[in-house]
């Protein structure tokens, strides 16, 4: 095989983030996989032309251009949302390609059914994007932790929400002035509600706790509370008894049920999670044998979120030149089951 073709579908914010990153870095991930990985395709409903740079990429309206064509080894899709995603990344998979998505939103409510249809292709779904932007944490968990029995998963999982609860804090700015402002910047989700009121963060949550305990977890598996009702008082008396508010993502493994929760949570000034501030996303995994692990980092945005979508493209496209599909599997499943938890504060 003398390349790794792909197609994008999507060329928002991360398809652009995709796009730079397989130009600026082509020496090095050439170098990496063993052949040239080449953006073929572009499709994109709103787009009439690509950047000079991309003048060897065909631009097309229609995501059937690069389904049907032979030559393309993934298909990436970043359009977000459950529909037409959902349409495309099953049409791309039952053409035998390998797919890549950040669509957290999708895999959270219709995983299964996605990685259920690729596992009978053999093909693979890469998903770095989905959870964190560019911090790696589902290879981490998926490989990094895989000696593991994940105790606990608790992380700030959405930078718009730590944006805005950040500037709350430090400066007293309205929640709307800095929502306005986290849009502006390209952090938030098309529907800002998503940040705001838990759900984008649940949606990690999910994906996460679907890799750490072998089964899919369902968005509505969650426990949601948002922060849409965080008053600057909260934020003060918080601070006089020692806390600072954080919006968190709390999974415990109990053994024969495990929590699932996303609320703003009273976290102890000196805590590690209570000094990740702004857009940054923190993410803490507790194993019985690791002990703690946290990873820290921008978890959105163009580029960092597109270094994590060309991490996948690597992965897969070493998998595809040894001929080993699915070398790391997205899920090995273990019997637990979930129940609704009562929400607490964190001690
Ligand atoms: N809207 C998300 C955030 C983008 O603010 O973190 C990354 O998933």
């Amino acid at each position: 095989k003398d390349a790794i073709r792909v197609g994008l579908i999507g060329f928002g914010t991360v398809g652009k983030g995709l796009a730079k990153t397989l130009l600026s870095q082509h020496e090095r991930l050439t170098q990496k996989v063993g052949v040239p990985i080449i953006l073929s395709r572009v499709a994109d409903i709103a787009c009439t032309s690509l950047p000079d740079e991309y003048r060897d990429v065909v631009l097309s309206n229609d995501a059937g251009d690069i389904f049907t064509d032979p030559a393309i080894d993934i298909v990436v899709e970043l359009i977000g949302g459950i529909e037409p995603a959902r349409t495309f990344l099953l049409t791309a998979i039952e053409h035998g390609k390998h797919v890549i998505t950040a669509n957290k939103a999708l895999l959270s409510t219709h995983g299964k059914e996605i990685f259920e249809a690729a596992a009978a292709r053999n093909v693979e779904v890469g998903f770095e994007a989905s959870v964190g932007g560019g911090i790696p944490v589902i290879k981490a968990l998926k490989e990094g932790l895989a000696a593991n029995r994940i105790e606990s998963i608790r992380g700030i999982m959405n930078g718009t929400a730590n944006f805005i609860l950040t500037q709350m804090t430090q400066h007293g700015t309205p929640f709307e002035e800095v929502l306005a402002e986290a849009q502006r910047l390209g952090f938030a989700e098309a529907d800002p509600t998503y940040d705001v009121e838990g759900i984008d963060t649940a949606h990690k949550l999910a994906i996460l706790m679907s890799i750490a305990y072998g089964k899919h977890v369902h968005l509505d598996d969650v426990a949601i509370e948002g922060i849409s009702s965080i008053k600057p008082i909260d934020i003060d008396f918080a601070r006089e008894f020692g806390y600072c508010i954080k919006l968190l993502a709390i999974s415990r493994n109990h053994g024969d049920h495990v929590e699932a929760r996303v609320h703003p949570t009273m976290v102890p000034t000196d805590h590690l999670l209570a000094n990740i501030n702004g857009s940054f996303n923190a993410i803490q995994f507790t194993g019985d044998t690791v002990g703690d692990v946290l990873f820290y980092g921008h978890g959105a945005g163009m580029m960092p979120t597109g270094s994590a979508v060309a991490a996948d493209v690597v992965d897969i496209g070493r998998n595809i030149l040894a001929g080993a599909i699915n070398r790391v599997p997205a899920l090995s499943y273990l019997p637990q089951h979930f129940s609704r938890p009562t929400i607490t504060p964190m001690g």
